[in-house]
C-alpha cells in the first residue's frame, strides 16, 4: 500500500536527530493518537540552513518528516510556508488516503516553527525600538 519512496524514507529516514543550538524548535502532535514531531531549525539569511527532527509516529509520519526535511533544507522561509501536506505526499509519490493526515505533522511543525521565529524577531525589534 506504500510507494517505494515511502518505504525507502521509512526504512532510512534522513536528517533524524537533534540540532545543537537551533534557532527555533517546534513540537506538534496529533491529539487523537498521541503521535508527535519535534523539529529543530537553524535559520540563516531567512532560509533553513539546517534541520533535524524527532518523530514518534507511524511509517507514513516518519517518511513524510524525512522527505520534508530534504525538501526544505536551504529553502527560503516564505517558500517553506507554502509547502502543504499535499506537496509532501506528492514528493513521496502519494500516500494512502487514510494516511494523508500524518503528513500534516511535518507541514504543521514547519509552519509553526517559522511563525514562532518571526514572532520572536518582531518582539526583539519592538524591544530594541523601545530601548532606543
Ligand atoms: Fe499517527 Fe500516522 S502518525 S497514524
Ligand atoms: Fe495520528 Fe495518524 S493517527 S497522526
Amino acid at each position: 500500500m506504500y510507494t517505494e519512496k515511502v518505504m525507502d524514507h521509512f526504512a532510512n529516514p534522513r536528517n533524524v536527530g537533534v540540532l545543537e543550538n537551533p534557532t527555533v524548535i517546534a513540537k506538534i502532535g496529533d491529539p487523537d493518537c498521541g503521535d508527535f514531531l519535534v523539529i529543530f531549525l537553524r535559520i540563516e539569511n531567512d532560509r533553513i540552513a539546517d534541520i533535524k527532527y524527532k518523530i514518534h509516529g507511524c511509517g507514513a509520519a516518519i517518511a513524510t518528516s524525512s522527505i520534508a526535511s530534504e525538501m526544505v533544507k536551504g529553502m527560503p522561509l516564505d517558500e517553506v510556508l507554502r509547502v502543504t501536506d499535499q506537496d509532501i505526499a506528492d514528493a513521496l509519490d502519494g500516500l494512502p488516503e487514510e494516511k494523508m493526515h500524518c503528513s500534516n505533522l511535518a507541514a504543521g511543525a514547519l509552519h509553526s516553527a517559522i511563525s514562532r521565529y518571526r514572532e520572536f524577531l518582531a518582539q526583539a525589534a519592538q524591544k530594541q525600538a523601545a530601548e532606543n
